[in-house]
Protein backbone atom coordinates (compact mmCIF):
# COMPACT_ATOMS: atom_id res chain seq x y z
CA UNK A 1 0.00 0.00 0.00
CA UNK A 2 1.62 3.40 -0.65
CA UNK A 3 -0.03 6.72 0.13
CA UNK A 4 0.99 9.91 -1.04
CA UNK A 5 0.22 13.45 0.81
CA UNK A 6 -1.09 16.08 -1.18
CA UNK A 7 -1.76 18.75 1.62
CA UNK A 8 -4.83 19.09 4.45
CA UNK A 9 -6.42 15.85 4.73
CA UNK A 10 -5.38 14.95 0.50
CA UNK A 11 -4.14 11.27 -0.03
CA UNK A 12 -3.55 9.37 -2.97
CA UNK A 13 -3.54 5.70 -2.22
CA UNK A 14 -2.45 2.70 -4.24
CA UNK A 15 -3.75 -0.83 -3.02
CA UNK A 16 -3.98 -4.10 -4.97
CA UNK A 17 -3.87 -1.80 -8.19
CA UNK A 18 -6.19 0.41 -7.81
CA UNK A 19 -6.24 4.23 -7.09
CA UNK A 20 -7.44 5.75 -4.57
CA UNK A 21 -7.41 9.70 -3.59
CA UNK A 22 -8.96 11.04 -0.47
CA UNK A 23 -10.53 14.46 0.35
CA UNK A 24 -8.91 16.32 -2.59
CA UNK A 25 -8.08 19.91 -2.20
CA UNK A 26 -5.55 20.83 -4.17
CA UNK A 27 -6.30 24.18 -6.19
CA UNK A 28 -6.97 26.16 -3.70
CA UNK A 29 -4.54 24.86 -1.05
CA UNK A 30 -1.27 27.52 -0.77
CA UNK A 31 0.90 24.87 -0.29
CA UNK A 32 -0.17 22.53 -3.00
CA UNK A 33 -1.45 24.16 -5.91
CA UNK A 34 1.92 24.77 -7.45
CA UNK A 35 3.31 21.18 -6.53
CA UNK A 36 0.49 18.83 -7.27
CA UNK A 37 -1.01 18.76 -11.25
CA UNK A 38 -5.11 17.35 -10.48
CA UNK A 39 -5.36 16.75 -14.05
CA UNK A 40 -2.23 14.20 -13.50
CA UNK A 41 -4.12 12.04 -11.03
CA UNK A 42 -5.11 8.83 -11.65
CA UNK A 43 -8.62 7.78 -9.78
CA UNK A 44 -10.69 4.66 -9.45
CA UNK A 45 -12.33 5.83 -6.44
CA UNK A 46 -12.36 9.36 -4.63
CA UNK A 47 -13.29 8.75 -0.92
CA UNK A 48 -14.74 12.10 0.81
CA UNK A 49 -15.25 12.19 4.49
CA UNK A 50 -17.43 15.39 5.08
CA UNK A 51 -18.57 17.93 2.78
CA UNK A 52 -16.21 20.64 3.73
CA UNK A 53 -14.92 22.85 1.09
CA UNK A 54 -11.27 22.06 2.36
CA UNK A 55 -12.09 18.36 1.59
CA UNK A 56 -13.94 18.60 -1.44
CA UNK A 57 -12.93 21.56 -3.79
CA UNK A 58 -11.61 19.03 -6.75
CA UNK A 59 -13.81 15.94 -6.43
CA UNK A 60 -15.87 16.98 -9.32
CA UNK A 61 -12.54 17.54 -11.62
CA UNK A 62 -10.77 14.64 -10.70
CA UNK A 63 -14.30 12.21 -10.62
CA UNK A 64 -14.77 14.40 -14.34
CA UNK A 65 -11.37 13.50 -15.52
CA UNK A 66 -10.69 9.91 -14.02
CA UNK A 67 -14.45 8.48 -14.01
CA UNK A 68 -13.89 7.75 -10.47
CA UNK A 69 -16.47 6.52 -8.04
CA UNK A 70 -17.13 8.70 -5.14
CA UNK A 71 -17.77 6.89 -1.93
CA UNK A 72 -19.32 9.00 0.79
CA UNK A 73 -22.14 9.63 3.25
CA UNK A 74 -25.47 8.79 1.38
CA UNK A 75 -25.95 12.87 1.56
CA UNK A 76 -22.73 13.56 -0.22
CA UNK A 77 -23.23 10.61 -2.26
CA UNK A 78 -26.87 11.97 -3.34
CA UNK A 79 -25.59 15.28 -4.01
CA UNK A 80 -22.69 13.93 -6.32
CA UNK A 81 -25.16 11.35 -8.39
CA UNK A 82 -27.70 14.56 -8.62
CA UNK A 83 -25.04 16.11 -10.86
CA UNK A 84 -24.07 13.09 -13.19
CA UNK A 85 -21.16 11.38 -11.26
CA UNK A 86 -20.60 7.83 -10.30
CA UNK A 87 -21.57 7.13 -6.55
CA UNK A 88 -21.55 4.52 -3.63
CA UNK A 89 -23.10 6.09 -0.90
CA UNK A 90 -22.66 4.63 2.66
CA UNK A 91 -23.56 5.48 6.50
CA UNK A 92 -21.78 5.47 9.80
CA UNK A 93 -21.20 2.02 11.05
CA UNK A 94 -21.90 0.00 7.62
CA UNK A 95 -18.53 -1.28 5.51
CA UNK A 96 -18.32 -2.99 1.61
CA UNK A 97 -16.21 -5.25 0.05
CA UNK A 98 -14.58 -3.52 -2.95
CA UNK A 99 -11.72 -4.63 -5.45
CA UNK A 100 -9.08 -2.62 -3.53
CA UNK A 101 -10.48 -4.03 -0.06
CA UNK A 102 -12.95 -3.29 2.41
CA UNK A 103 -14.00 -0.15 3.67
CA UNK A 104 -16.13 1.05 6.55
CA UNK A 105 -17.49 4.49 7.14
CA UNK A 106 -16.82 5.29 10.47
CA UNK A 107 -17.76 7.79 12.78
CA UNK A 108 -16.54 11.51 13.26
CA UNK A 109 -17.83 14.95 15.68
CA UNK A 110 -17.65 17.40 13.08
CA UNK A 111 -20.10 19.48 10.68
CA UNK A 112 -20.76 18.48 6.98
CA UNK A 113 -22.23 21.14 5.12
CA UNK A 114 -21.83 22.00 1.78
CA UNK A 115 -20.08 25.85 0.69
CA UNK A 116 -23.31 26.54 -1.11
CA UNK A 117 -25.61 25.43 2.50
CA UNK A 118 -26.71 21.68 1.14
CA UNK A 119 -26.66 19.83 3.61
CA UNK A 120 -23.75 16.85 3.62
CA UNK A 121 -25.17 14.95 6.46
CA UNK A 122 -23.15 13.88 9.25
CA UNK A 123 -19.03 13.17 8.99
CA UNK A 124 -17.28 10.46 8.75
CA UNK A 125 -13.97 9.12 8.64
CA UNK A 126 -12.76 5.67 6.68
CA UNK A 127 -11.33 2.16 7.75
CA UNK A 128 -9.58 0.76 5.21
CA UNK A 129 -8.40 -2.94 5.13
CA UNK A 130 -6.34 -3.63 2.57
CA UNK A 131 -4.91 -7.08 0.90
CA UNK A 132 -2.08 -6.57 3.92
CA UNK A 133 -2.16 -3.73 5.87
CA UNK A 134 -5.15 -1.31 7.44
CA UNK A 135 -5.21 2.05 7.86
CA UNK A 136 -7.51 4.52 9.50
CA UNK A 137 -8.52 8.23 7.74
CA UNK A 138 -9.95 9.69 10.66
CA UNK A 139 -11.21 13.06 8.49
CA UNK A 140 -12.10 16.01 10.55
CA UNK A 141 -13.07 14.98 13.88
CA UNK A 142 -12.57 15.60 18.33
CA UNK A 143 -10.76 13.11 20.31
CA UNK A 144 -14.10 10.63 20.41
CA UNK A 145 -14.61 7.39 22.93
CA UNK A 146 -15.78 5.98 19.52
CA UNK A 147 -12.27 5.84 18.44
CA UNK A 148 -12.42 2.60 20.68
CA UNK A 149 -14.58 0.62 18.63
CA UNK A 150 -12.20 0.46 15.59
CA UNK A 151 -9.28 -1.19 17.47
CA UNK A 152 -11.90 -4.36 18.23
CA UNK A 153 -12.40 -5.13 14.83
CA UNK A 154 -9.97 -4.08 13.27
CA UNK A 155 -5.82 -4.46 13.72
CA UNK A 156 -4.10 -0.80 12.06
CA UNK A 157 -0.96 -0.65 10.83
CA UNK A 158 -1.15 3.15 10.31
CA UNK A 159 -4.01 6.01 11.62
CA UNK A 160 -4.40 9.32 9.59
CA UNK A 161 -5.67 11.84 11.97
CA UNK A 162 -5.66 15.48 12.41
CA UNK A 163 -3.26 17.54 14.22
CA UNK A 164 -3.89 21.13 13.94
CA UNK A 165 -5.97 21.62 16.42
CA UNK A 166 -8.88 24.54 16.32
CA UNK A 167 -11.00 23.36 13.98
CA UNK A 168 -10.18 19.72 14.70
CA UNK A 169 -8.02 17.34 17.34
CA UNK A 170 -4.50 19.10 18.16
CA UNK A 171 -1.48 17.41 19.07
CA UNK A 172 -2.57 16.30 22.98
CA UNK A 173 -5.90 14.77 21.64
CA UNK A 174 -4.36 13.01 18.53
CA UNK A 175 -2.09 11.41 21.11
CA UNK A 176 -4.95 9.72 23.04
CA UNK A 177 -6.23 9.13 19.63
CA UNK A 178 -3.59 6.89 18.61
CA UNK A 179 -3.79 5.03 22.09
CA UNK A 180 -7.80 4.38 21.48
CA UNK A 181 -7.32 3.15 18.16
CA UNK A 182 -4.49 1.04 19.27
CA UNK A 183 -1.64 2.50 16.64
CA UNK A 184 1.03 3.87 17.32
CA UNK A 185 2.28 4.47 13.79
CA UNK A 186 0.56 8.40 13.01
CA UNK A 187 0.56 9.94 9.93
CA UNK A 188 -0.29 13.71 10.52
CA UNK A 189 -2.69 16.46 8.13
CA UNK A 190 -4.88 18.85 8.37
CA UNK A 191 -2.10 21.57 9.89
CA UNK A 192 -0.43 24.72 8.94
CA UNK A 193 -2.48 24.96 5.68
CA UNK A 194 -3.84 28.19 6.63
CA UNK A 195 -3.39 30.30 9.68
CA UNK A 196 -6.08 28.83 12.49
CA UNK A 197 -4.35 25.46 12.10
CA UNK A 198 -0.12 26.34 12.00
CA UNK A 199 1.79 24.56 13.97
CA UNK A 200 5.09 23.78 15.46
CA UNK A 201 6.23 20.63 13.76
CA UNK A 202 9.26 19.77 15.59
CA UNK A 203 7.32 20.25 18.86
CA UNK A 204 4.48 17.90 17.63
CA UNK A 205 6.95 14.87 16.68
CA UNK A 206 8.58 15.31 20.35
CA UNK A 207 5.06 15.02 21.88
CA UNK A 208 4.38 11.90 19.98
CA UNK A 209 8.08 10.29 20.12
CA UNK A 210 8.41 10.99 24.09
CA UNK A 211 4.50 8.65 24.15
CA UNK A 212 6.65 6.18 22.38
CA UNK A 213 4.68 7.27 19.52
CA UNK A 214 6.14 7.50 15.69
CA UNK A 215 4.47 11.03 13.89
CA UNK A 216 5.12 10.96 10.20
CA UNK A 217 4.89 14.55 8.40
CA UNK A 218 5.11 14.14 4.90
CA UNK A 219 5.77 17.09 2.45
CA UNK A 220 3.54 17.68 -0.10
CA UNK A 221 4.05 15.03 -2.93
CA UNK A 222 5.79 12.69 -0.27
CA UNK A 223 5.47 8.99 -0.19
CA UNK A 224 5.23 6.45 2.23
CA UNK A 225 5.30 2.62 1.42
CA UNK A 226 3.28 0.51 3.80
NI1 LIG B 1 -14.12 20.10 8.05
MN1 LIG C 1 -11.15 20.42 7.21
Amino acid sequence: MKITFYGQNSLAIEVSGKHIIIDPFITGNPLSKDKVDINALQADYILLTHAHMDHVLDAEAIARNTGAVIVSNYEIAMHYQEKGFKVHPMNHGGGWQFDFGHLKYVAAIHSSTFDDGTDGGFPGGFVIEGEHKNIYIAGDTALSMDMKLIPMRTKLDLAVLPIGDNFTMGVDDAIIASDFVECDKVLGVHYNTFGYIEIDSDAAKKKFYDAGKDLMLLDIGASIEL
